[in-house]
């Protein structure tokens, strides 16, 4: 049931690849102001479920609600106005871009109106991308490109980030500094995230609430502590795991 403090709800989603189906009927909710972790191993489905909320693959059957509207059938640049803005797996920031640029870019939906405050609050999260502001960004190392896609994406003003694998590949000081700031600008500025990770202990602890995906289902809910705690989580996803 959709509650009024629901932001994101996703409902019977199918989507398939020409033949190959990659969700199998998913079922989730956000709540404004949550931070929401979807855990599942490779192949899961876990980038197509993200991919698939912007609008790209778009689902089969099913809805996808965002703010009380449904956005199934919306494009993907009419998805991004409305405030849903993904830092997608693999980071994608423009290599031969600086970090300037590539947040101008990320804040072309309101036409750098905002540009410079905005770009100031990335860099108080983020310092080394100040110090790296005219770098280009192929030049960064892994772990600066993870902040500069997640800057990008703040530079468009999202009420929701999504995030797909932010610690993939991090030292884990670097996962934690990222984690450290998702969890700041969660609790400072009520962002609501979704964030998709296989890195189960980390996102766990950061989420107030989790999923875990299979084959394209979701097949277990909870609070992050209660799926922390399930042997069948510890075993499939901490047990020697990468945390
Ligand atoms: N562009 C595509 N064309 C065809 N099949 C695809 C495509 N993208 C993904 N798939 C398939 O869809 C399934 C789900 O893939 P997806 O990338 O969503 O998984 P994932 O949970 O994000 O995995 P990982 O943890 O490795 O990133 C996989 O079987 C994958 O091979
Ligand atoms: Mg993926």
């Amino acid at each position: 049931m959709s509650t009024p403090s629901t932001l994101l709800a996703v409902k019977g989603v199918t989507t398939f690849y020409g033949k190959i189906q990659a969700l199998r009927g998913v079922d989730l909710q956000v709540a404004e102001g949550e931070i929401v972790a979807l855990i599942g191993s490779n192949g899961a489905g876990k980038s197509t479920l993200m991919m698939t909320i912007c609008g790209n693959p778009r689902a089969r059957d099913g809805s996808i609600t965002y703010d009380g509207k449904e956005i199934t059938r919306l494009a993907t640049h009419e998805i991004a106005r409305m405030r849903v803005a993904q830092s997608p797996e693999g980071r994608r920031i423009f290599a031969r871009m600086t970090v300037l640029e590539n947040l101008q870019m990320g804040a072309s939906l309101d036409n750098l109106a905002h540009f410079a405050a905005d770009s100031e609050r990335v860099f108080a999260l983020f310092p080394r991308l100040k110090e790296r502001i005219h770098q280009r960004g192929g030049t960064l190392s892994g772990g600066e490109q993870q902040m500069l896609s997640i800057g990008r994406a703040l530079m468009a003003r999202p009420r929701l980030l999504l995030l797909d694998e932010p610690s993939l590949g991090l030292a884990p000081l670097i996962v934690r500094q990222i984690f450290d700031a998702i969890r700041t600008l969660n609790r400072e500025e009520k962002l609501t995230v979704f964030i998709v990770e296989q890195n189960a202990y980390h996102a766990l602890r950061l989420a107030h609430r989790g999923y875990v995906m299979v084959n394209g289902r979701i097949t277990m809910g909870g609070t992050g502590r209660e799926l922390l705690e399930k042997p069948e989580v510890r075993a499939a996803y901490l047990e020697g795991g990468r945390h």
